[in-house]
């Protein structure tokens, strides 16, 4: 790769890295930035957190650096880590003191000494972020690239600096992070480095679940997600992280009839999605909509392979899969479990005649998250066959046209419907109890059904009819 030596000192302009770089004069360090940012420079991505190390104290060089600006920078020291923070604006900076790390098989902390810049670059996961440039002033932006990380980048490379074998052992997160940055930047992982995730896929669990979480949502927020649960799988991670996603693989065939490979299916779906919709949480629903095919698989002569109640024992099977990822057992998981449950709806509908009594029961059922579910099911048509995929689309528009046109004129989502449970009691003497409950989900119905509109007076009319006929009035 050629180096555009003016493009880096442009990327190197401005207040910040003038300041390190005076402070680095002036304490007689010798200083770089490192990492994720010198990586984006390269790859013209934005980037907005700087991490800095000097031979030295880091600490003493970002007090330094802090004194420089006024008084808005806020300056943190992490003595024991021996790094410190200096933020200004949306600007955050990290310094840190090179250091060289061994690590002792008994134990997961290393022993730290300081180091020089070379045994620093040795100790990071990969060498496209292991680039540093120099930030003093004799040789500002020069680049130091010790691993031929450059060369990787130019060929979509990633690549352990040292035997992949003792990077990874002494941070297994870093596997994770290997499939995360060939997710989001489109690379490859070098087979070397590839197989030795392989033999150490065992590691990772002495991650905590949150970092590896963390890991895993950059993953899905990526352009095109697959490609990272396609090599979680392909390294025996994903055995380890979701073991419910790996059942999903696979194709049998009885009596001449095959189902599809419900993995497949479920990347391309949240492949769909991805081009849709930035929303975490409706691309997790895509990953686990199919979650429960495998336990509800049976095979039926007359109707081929079938997977009754699969949505409703997806959702069953979340707070389980949840609590496990330490994921949040709040609104997330309720929101997720919800798109599980109704994913199916609307192409169930739409394959019917598009009554309207249908449409307004699904904007009853789905609320405001109608049109994160409308995106799910529509993401969910993956058929091969063009004809079929013209038919649904089309049968899609019309669900849409239909949603749009009942929520203007009845204003369904998040309905209550105008008369409730207390009102009803004390209108008819009435304790709590069925009856109560059926004039209830009567009135609710015959609004649904378009018998009534979603008034007050309609539904008073409605009720007091229903009472007389049960024999209440
Ligand atoms: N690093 C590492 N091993 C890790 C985490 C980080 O060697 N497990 C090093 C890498 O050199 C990395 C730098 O620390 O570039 C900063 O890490 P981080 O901010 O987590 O990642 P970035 O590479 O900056 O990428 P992103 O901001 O996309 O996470």
């Amino acid at each position: 790769m050629e180096i555009d030596q003016s493009e880096i000192l442009k990327k190197l302009q401005g207040k910040v890295f003038e300041a390190i770089s005076e402070a680095s004069e002036e304490l007689g360090l010798e200083t770089y930035v490192i990492g994720g940012y010198v990586r984006d420079i390269f790859l013209n991505r934005p980037s907005k957190d700087i991490d800095v190390v000097c031979v030295g104290s880091g600490i003493q060089l970002a007090k330094n650096v802090a004194s420089r600006f006024e008084k808005k920078t806020h300056l943190s020291v992490f003595k024991t880590y021996g790094t410190a923070q200096v933020k200004s604006g949306d600007i955050e900076v990290e310094f840190v003191g090179a250091r060289k790390e061994s690590y002792r098989p008994d134990s997961r902390n290393p022993v730290v000494e300081d180091g020089t810049l070379q045994d620093d670059q040795n100790r990071r996961d990969f060498t496209i972020n292991a680039l540093a440039l120099c930030l003093n002033k004799a040789r500002f932006g020069e680049l130091v690239d010790p691993f031929d990380g450059l060369n990787d980048m130019e060929n979509l490379k990633i690549r352990t600096p040292l035997n992949p074998d003792i990077t990874f052992s002494d941070d297994p997160l870093r596997m994770m992070r290997a499939i995360r940055f060939a997710t989001q930047l489109g690379f490859f992982i070098d087979p070397e480095t590839f197989d030795a995730i392989e033999r150490n896929v065992n590691r990772i669990e002495i991650i905590s679940k949150e970092r590896v979480v963390d890991e895993l949502n950059k993953i899905i927020l990526s352009p095109r997600p697959s490609i990272g649960f396609e090599l979680l799988e392909q390294t025996g991670l994903l055995e380890l992280i979701l073991p419910e996603l790996v059942a999903l693989k696979g194709v049998e065939t009885r009596e001449g009839i095959g189902h599809k490979d419900n993995f497949s299916h479920t990347l391309k779906v949240l492949d769909n999605l991805a081009g849709e919709t930035q929303d975490l949480w409706l691309r997790w629903a895509a990953i686990f909509h199919d979650i429960a095919k495998p336990a509800t698989k049976r095979f039926d002569p007359k109707f081929g392979w079938t997977f009754h109640n699969h949505n409703y024992m997806g959702m069953k099977m979340l707070p389980g899969i949840f609590r496990r990822m330490k994921f949040p057992m709040n609104d997330k998981l309720k929101y997720v479990q919800k798109m599980v449950l109704l994913h199916m709806r609307p192409i169930i509908l739409s394959e019917d005649e598009v009554t309207d009594s249908a449409v307004r029961r699904l904007l009853f059922e789905a609320g405001d998250d109608i049109d994160g579910l409308m995106l799910l099911c529509e993401a969910d048509i993956t058929s091969k066959n063009p004809e079929k995929v013209k038919r649904f689309l089309q049968n899609f528009r019309l669900v849409r046209e239909k949603l749009k046109e009942i929520e203007e004129k009845d204003r369904l989502r998040n309905f209550q419907p105008p008369i409730d449970g207390e009102e009803i009691m004390e209108r008819f003497g009435l304790p709590p109890g069925r009856v109560v409950g059926e004039l209830k989900n009567a009135i609710k119905d015959a609004i649904l059904d378009g018998i009534i509109p979603n008034e007050y007076e309609a539904a008073n009319r409605f009720l007091m009819g229903k009472a007389k006929a049960l024999g209440i009035l």
